[in-house]
């Protein structure tokens, strides 16, 4: 599997999400991510997972080092104090040392972008975390973030699928150096029953899982699908081996003016 890099943070293209996986199912599947070649974890705070998923780590039985852990400070934590805290109880529930990847959830709607981005260079500067990054945040608060920042901000993972454009998010991501990070990659399963996709699968002899995690790697995002099968699991992780043509890619991005933004919340910001 390849990798992105971005301020000194390498990243495997593909990871697993974990989100809505709880008890069990979060361990047997990051487990099974694992001994199938995954070497990304996505989990935060607020899925209340991560004791499970640290289980699925060790149960893997594969090195510590090998694998790259993101977790996420949930919006209600994000103070000086608070986020460390919180970022302690991260590593012990994982019951790892150091995060690869320590991001902010969701922004404050309380504390702004230049306050909350100086607690977590503390975070990291303690040794809790290898990098820090964002999630959810706009071109707007990504300039205010950056203004304020003593380390760089690797990665902010955002929604993105072939149902909804971010040209604007990524191209102000790029001119930060950052890697966005693709969540509900699959349109959370939505979009692989298009037909425009199931045709380009069918030539390909590829599922519509894996045209559309294809394509989201060969435009330059990192992507997290979720899956709880593990014949799945593996299908996700297997999209290497062939390219689709810019015919094809511009295909799947016109599905875009269907427009669908699936996670919308009351704390979300006012998006791009
Ligand atoms: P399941 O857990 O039953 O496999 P996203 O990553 O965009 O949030 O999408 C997650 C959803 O997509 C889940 O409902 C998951 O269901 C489904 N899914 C994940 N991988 C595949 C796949 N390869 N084929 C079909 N559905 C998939």
């Amino acid at each position: 599997m390849h990798t992105l890099t971005a301020h000194g943070a390498t990243i495997p293209a593909i990871g697993l999400g974990t989100w809505m996986l709880t008890g069990e199912a979060a361990t047997t599947s990051v487990a099974a991510a694992i001994q199938a070649g995954y070497r990304h974890i996505d989990t935060a705070i607020g899925y209340g997972n991560e004791t499970e998923v640290g289980e699925g780590l060790r149960q893997s039985g594969v090195g510590r080092d090998e694998i790259f852990v993101t977790s996420k400070i949930p919006p209600d934590q994000l103070g000086a104090d608070e986020m460390l805290r919180a970022a302690e109880g991260s590593l012990e529930r994982l019951g790892i040392d150091q995060l690869d990847l320590l991001l902010i959830h969701w922004p404050s709607q309380t504390l702004s972008a230049a306050e909350t981005i100086r607690s977590l260079n503390r975070v990291k500067q303690r040794g809790l975390t290898k990098h820090i990054g964002v999630s959810n945040y706009t071109i707007r608060l990504l300039d205010e973030a950056w203004a304020a920042t003593e380390e760089p901000i690797v990665a902010n993972q955002c929604e993105h699928h072939p149902y909804l454009n971010q040209d604007k998010l990524r191209a102000a991501t790029d001119k930060h150096g950052m890697i966005f990070v693709a969540y509900s990659p699959l349109g959370q399963a939505g979009v692989l029953d298009e037909p425009e996709i199931k045709d380009i699968a069918g030539r390909f002899g590829r599922t519509p899982a894996q045209i559309v995690l294809r394509w989201q790697l060969q435009k330059g995002f990192v992507a997290i699908p979720r899956s709880t099968h593990p014949a799945r699991i593996r299908q996700n992780l297997d999209v290497e081996g062939f390219d689709l043509s810019a015919a094809d890619i511009a295909a799947i991005d016109e599905l875009r003016s269907v427009g669908t933004r699936i996670c919308d919340y009351d704390i979300s910001p006012e998006w791009d």
